[in-house]
């Protein structure tokens, strides 16, 4: 039990050991045994502390409990300690009182107790109640050849928060750069960039990510408005996939840029990454499809594999479906995640992370694709005992319209702006 915990525990039971005989002069001359029954309280918003001797005290001398209750606080409210430590209690349900510290005295309690710099918060595994874990924070994971935003700027911060705060409760944490490096995108960008800007696809430093987000931008467009552009952009990435010497080269010298980029913002930060793209689990991208056919999970639908989901229905009430393989062979943004869920939990001289916690940050736009993908890893049994995934999103950031950040030209807000 932690020391700060024990040390108001104290306090408290102090001004109760001298409030109950005086709330009940009966009591006392019929030498009654006062015990205030402090304990935690049950749920956060009853405050920190709980009382639940008035009940057994009026029980005694039958009196109303809450009649019992009122004079106990009448009693602590004589009691300058106690009023310095507590907000004013208050009375809930049958005769419970329910107490809360105030911040200032929490906040000295934790100060008496530095004895070094760790604010009094013991190091997990030096105490029983906590063992140590091996936990993978996933954030800030921006998109190659795309601008990091402002919802880049959440994942970054929360994410560095959540890995720091872990740190220092002493867990070895791995934080992971989830970047988006691989996929349908560069087989557009690639041959756009062939017919507009051939030697930046040779070339170290020609492109800036600025313009590089702009060629993004016109690939794009031609790609939803001309066929041919889109089966050359599928050729390419095809030849991507398949270890083409020079698409390889092209998309090493676009990721190249784009980590420049990305990390004079985290040096801005103070963020530390360690940074594990998409593209690095391609090799077990086979094995995803593969072992989940064995299991039974995957179902062919139009052509492509999927795995019907449990309690998760679309609007006309069937299971919705979570796409592993298209029906054109390629694997999706779900796939990946399964084969990074299968690598960071798993540890084998073959490689793996060996982690038993993973905490994705990002929007809450993404939390259906994480229940999904984590419901397949659970039934799939790639999930060992006493190992925990977890999404923690966060809200949309929103402009003074109330609808998403967007600047007056329609672009997202840049996140080094
Ligand atoms: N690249 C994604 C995005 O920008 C975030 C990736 C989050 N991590 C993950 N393992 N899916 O939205």
């Amino acid at each position: 039990m932690n020391h700060i915990y024990l040390a108001l525990k104290k306090h408290i039971n102090n001004a109760l050991n001298d409030a109950f005989p005086k709330a009940s002069e009966d009591a006392k001359k019929q030498g009654y045994l006062f015990d205030p029954q402090l304990v935690s309280a049950t749920k956060p918003e009853f405050g920190d502390f709980q009382i639940n001797g008035a009940l057994a005290l009026a029980k005694s001398i039958k009196e109303p409990p809450r009649q019992i209750a009122e004079k106990i606080i009448n009693q602590l409210n004589k009691n300058k300690d106690f009023q310095s430590l507590c907000l004013p209690p208050k009375i809930a349900g049958p005769g419970f009182i329910n107490l809360t510290i105030q911040n200032h005295c929490l906040i000295n309690e934790m100060v008496s107790q530095i004895k070094d710099d760790r604010l009094g918060v013991p190091i997990a595994g030096d105490d029983a109640s906590l063992q140590s874990e091996s936990i993978i924070v996933d954030f800030s994971s921006p998109n190659i050849a795309k601008e990091m935003h402002v919802g880049h700027l959440r994942s970054t911060i929360i994410g560095d928060s959540i890995a720091r705060i872990l740190n220092f409760r002493g867990h070895k944490v791995l934080r992971l750069n989830h970047v988006g490096d691989w996929g349908t995108q560069f087989g557009m960008l690639i041959t756009h960039l062939k017919s507009v800007a051939p030697e930046t696809l040779t070339k170290a430093n020609v492109i800036d990510l600025g313009d590089l987000v702009d060629f993004y931008r016109q690939a794009k467009k031609r790609f939803d408005e001309d066929e041919s552009f889109q089966s050359s952009s599928r050729q390419e990435v095809v030849k991507l996939q398949q270890g083409d010497d020079g698409s390889l080269k092209a998309w090493g010298l676009l990721c190249s840029q784009s980590r420049h980029e990305f990390q004079k913002i985290y040096d801005r930060l103070d963020i530390e990454l360690c940074e594990r793209g998409e593209s690095f689990y391609n090799p077990f991208l086979k094995a995803v499809v593969d072992d989940l056919k064995e299991l039974g999970l995957l179902v062919q639908d139009a052509g492509a594999q999927c795995v019907f989901l449990d309690g998760i229905v679309g609007k006309d009430g069937k299971p919705l479906p979570i796409i592993i393989q298209k029906s054109d062979g390629g694997y999706n943004y779900a796939t990946t995640d399964l084969a990074a869920i299968r690598y960071r939990l798993k540890s084998s001289p073959t490689g793996g992370d060996g982690a038993n916690r993973v905490i994705y940050v990002t929007d809450s736009g993404q939390a259906n694709h994480f229940a999904a993908v984590f419901q397949v890893a659970q039934r799939a049994q790639w999930v060992p005992h006493g190992s925990r995934l977890e999404h923690v999103p966060f809200g949309l950031v929103q402009g003074e319209d109330g609808k998403k950040l967007k600047t007056r030209s329609g672009d997202t807000v840049r996140l080094k702006d």
